[in-house]
């Protein structure tokens, strides 16, 4: 998650975006073909995550990250055994899980070689519900959130 799946969806949603600044409103998208090609690569990487965490006997890092000082699991988080549990009992639903983020970057993909910057960012809209769809189901699913 930390260090293939999050870089490279963070690739994906700071490609576009309109920007309010002090000299106007910047309207961020790949423009160059290196440009596209980075986008590429990180959408064809969210793709391939997709297959690496459908693999069986897949095991949960062991060590998250977490600010410093606050503790693991935070408040609403499973443990890493209670998210390891949900995951062999569940496994069916955690790969459609798995399926929906690939389904999502194959769109992001589709657009960076349609070079439509609207459908990227449309795309990187669906690549961030399916994240916290299964991180829902499977990660915090006790959070209780303003809104929720
Ligand atoms: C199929 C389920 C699934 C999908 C899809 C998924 N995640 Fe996760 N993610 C998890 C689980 C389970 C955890 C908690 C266990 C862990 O850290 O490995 C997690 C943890 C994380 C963490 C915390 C890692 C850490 O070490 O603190 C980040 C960041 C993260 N996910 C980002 C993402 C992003 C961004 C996406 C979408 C592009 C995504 N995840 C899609 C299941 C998923």
């Amino acid at each position: 998650m930390d260090g293939i799946i999050d870089p490279s969806a963070d690739v994906l949603w700071d490609s576009v975006a309109y920007i309010a600044t002090k000299r106007g409103v910047e309207d961020r998208q790949p423009r160059t073909d290196e440009e596209w090609q980075r986008v590429r690569y990180n959408a064809i990487t969210l793709i391939e995550a997709a297959n690496l965490l459908s693999m069986p006997g897949r095991t949960v890092a062991a060590a998250r990250a977490s600010a410093p000082g606050s503790p693991i699991p935070a408040p609403g988080e499973l443990s890493t055994g209670e998210i390891q549990q949900r995951i062999e009992t569940t496994h069916d639903t955690f790969i459609q899980f798995a399926r929906n983020l690939q389904a999502a970057a194959a769109q992001a993909l589709a657009a960076i070689d349609e070079r439509n910057p609207q459908g990227l960012m449309e795309a990187g809209g669906v690549v961030d519900r399916a994240c916290e769809a299964c991180h829902l189901t499977y990660w915090y699913p006790n959070q209780t959130r303003p809104g929720n």
